[in-house]
């Protein structure tokens, strides 16, 4: 779908997030045509660039940012001459009348704010006496997004002082995944899962979020945070809301928003039994989690499980157990849904009959395994076996999903178009914090350390415990 004409203005332009993510997503965007003519982009930052020099700049950074297969040099130049920059100080006055000079009042504005929270108040400020919040802007903010409640409701008053809610767009990355959208067209465009998705049919979830690289390079920001703020506060609750909602009466913004903030809302409290925290030591070649922040005393995690509990009527007694860390075997992240046995098996005991499991592959290798069980093959009487119906969606879709468009180019498109459903509303994000600040809290008042692990392996010990105390297994962590 085309989008209008717009202005988007990047502040934080010459950063990491910009170089690597957002304009490559735009340039992807305008390779296949979806950026309308006269659009443009303007950064903003410290660096004194003129508009000429950006452009030089960018050349160069695209071609390392943008495979190689997506540079073509017409487009390239086509995108280029889009650009604009204005050296700006966000903190004073210096460069505000040359940025409001260049935006155009019958375009989109949008204002993306790359830069860190702490000068979120700033550019809000900075744009409302420069006369560039008009009704109908939008702002776009990145995670984190707060460091607690009180920080995260802080953040919100300072963004409501000059912009409405609907003007102000969170981003969680995950949610722009082509896969985590999926999540909600396999549970609400099909009439087969949604009737057993409750605790009656439903044994437990897994959701997994593993990744091989470690920490380095960003430890300092990383230190302060662990996986808990990370990984689970944002993008393993979003997963958690997505398969845990009930369904939204439309895919519209409120609609979903509504139904997954009732979810976070329903979550108990973690027992501190029920949360294992990990750090990776040396070995395998890897320098410990110590070593890559640079801090020997360093207590953060960069492993944890849960194992959590949604206290609703659909969902009560079916725990959920989530995990997330770095440095792990294999880059996987999956839900698993398991199924209650049978309630009798007419075969007698029988131990080829294993609890129907749903795996939706989100990264890589996107798809979705259904295991079944059926009767094996031969004359040997019934005997019973479990097989995988397979959906690869690589397979399935053939060239389709080879072309599955970054998070980051359907989300930069929606703030564009004026789409909220796949952002996260302010109240969400105080819940979520609500909800893990009390599990933060527990953990900074002891003195023990997470419990090592080795790179390459699948987490700690305990966290394997956690589910095994109660009868159950965690599916293997493999590429
Ligand atoms: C980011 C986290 O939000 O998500 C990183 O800050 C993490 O620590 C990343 O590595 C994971 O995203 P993806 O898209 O690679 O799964």
């Amino acid at each position: 779908i085309p989008v209008d004409l717009f202005d988007l203005v990047i502040f934080g332009a010459t950063g990491d997030l910009a170089m690597r993510k957002i304009l490559p997503a735009l340039y992807r965007r305008d390779l296949a045509g979806q950026l309308p003519d006269g659009a443009r982009i303007i950064g903003a930052a410290r660096s004194d660039f003129t508009d000429a020099s950006w452009r030089d700049e960018l050349r160069r950074d695209l071609a390392d940012c943008v495979p190689a297969s997506l540079q073509e040099a017409g487009a390239l130049d086509r995108f280029l001459n889009r650009l604009g920059y204005v050296p700006i100080d966000v903190r004073g006055e210096d460069g505000w009348r040359d940025l409001a000079a260049r935006i155009r009042p019958k375009a989109i504005q949008a204002y993306y704010f790359s830069v860190g929270p702490d000068l979120f108040g700033d550019l809000a400020r900075n744009l409302h006496a420069h006369g560039m919040n008009s009704e109908t802007c939008r702002i776009v903010v990145e995670k984190p997004f707060g460091h607690d409640l009180s920080s995260a409701r802080a953040l919100n008053a300072t963004l409501a002082a000059h912009f409405h809610e609907h003007q102000v767009y969170r981003i969680d990355h995950y949610l722009g995944k082509e896969t985590v959208q999926n999540l909600m067209a396999v549970r609400f465009g099909n009439m087969l899962f949604e009737p057993l998705w409750n605790a009656q049919y439903v044994d437990h979830i897994q959701i997994t979020v593993a990744e091989t690289v470690g920490v380095a390079g960003r430890g300092e920001y990383y230190d302060k945070s662990g996986a808990v703020r990370d990984m689970v506060q944002n993008h393993m609750m979003q997963l958690l809301c997505l398969i845990a909602m009930e369904p939204p009466y439309a895919f519209e913004p409120d609609a979903v928003r509504d139904e997954k903030l009732k979810v976070i809302r329903a979550l108990d409290p973690v027992a501190p039994d029920d949360i294992v925290r990990g750090q990776y030591g040396a070995a395998n070649g890897f320098a410990s989690y110590l070593e890559d922040v640079g801090n020997p005393d360093s207590h953060t995690e960069s492993f944890i499980a849960i194992k959590a509990h949604v206290s609703s009527w659909r969902w009560k007694g079916t725990p959920f157990y989530l995990r997330t860390g770095k440095r792990l075997r294999a880059r996987t992240s999956e839900i698993v849904v398991t199924f209650k046995d049978p309630p009798h098996s007419i075969f007698g005991p029988q131990e080829g009959q294993k609890s129907n499991v749903l795996a939706i592959r989100l990264q890589p290798n996107e798809g979705i395994k259904l295991k079944v069980t059926i009767k094996e093959p031969g004359p040997g009487g019934m005997r019973l076996i479990e097989v995988p119906l397979d959906m690869s969606f690589a397979e399935a879709l053939g060239e389709g999903a080879r072309d599955i468009a970054d998070a980051y180019e359907r989300l930069i498109m929606d703030v564009i178009r004026g789409n909220q459903t796949l952002f996260m509303r302010g109240d969400e994000v105080e819940a979520a914090w609500a909800w893990t600040d009390p599990i933060i809290a527990a953990w900074d008042a002891r003195e023990d350390r997470p419990q090592l692990y080795d790179p390459g392996s699948s987490g700690p010990e305990d966290a394997l415990m956690l589910m095994h105390r109660d009868g159950r297994r965690w599916r293997e962590v493999k590429p």
